[in-house]
């Protein structure tokens, strides 16, 4: 059993969306043991997201992450991070597959509804930046 930290970005859920994700993980077999509505000052998203301070975009992502309220969440089950990639689909909704989360409610490349950790070790890490251990019930 695996666990990855996925993140409801604000585009979603200034449009009430959140529900309606968590649907498609539960659907998928992916189990919400973790879960907070949170507003990231752009400090935070930086560092979240510093692996990407060298993109062009950075400044962009971090602004977008930092102009509302995001739900960072943990999620368990079997291959979790790549059943939750698979789910969220591809990073530019244009090439997303029909049914993912970012074909069916990302509104571009950038503002594209959800994050989730790529790799057992970012996954840990990612975990750890936002949730301490007594938050992680079974
Ligand atoms: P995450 O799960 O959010 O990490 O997405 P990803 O792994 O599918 O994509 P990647 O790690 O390459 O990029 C991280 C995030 O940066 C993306 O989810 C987008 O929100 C943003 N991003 C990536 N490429 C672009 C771009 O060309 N323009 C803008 N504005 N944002 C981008
Ligand atoms: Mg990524």
């Amino acid at each position: 059993i695996e666990r990855t930290l996925s993140i409801i970005k604000p585009d979603a859920t200034k449009r009430n969306l959140t529900g309606k994700i968590n649907a498609k993980f539960e659907d998928a077999g992916l189990r919400i043991v973790a879960q907070k509505r949170i507003w990231l000052s752009p400090a935070q998203a930086g560092q979240f997201y510093i692996v990407h301070k060298d993109r062009p975009f950075y400044g962009e992502l971090v602004d977008f992450m930092a102009s509302g309220p995001v739900v960072v969440q943990v999620l368990e089950g079997e291959n979790a991070i790549a059943k939750n990639r698979e789910v969220m689909g591809a990073t530019n909704p244009a090439q997303a597959d029909e049914g993912t989360i970012r074909k069916e409610f990302a509104l571009s490349v950038g503002e594209n509804s959800v994050h989730g950790s790529d790799a057992p070790e970012t996954a840990k890490e990612e975990i750890a930046f936002y949730f301490s251990g007594l938050e992680l019930v079974g």
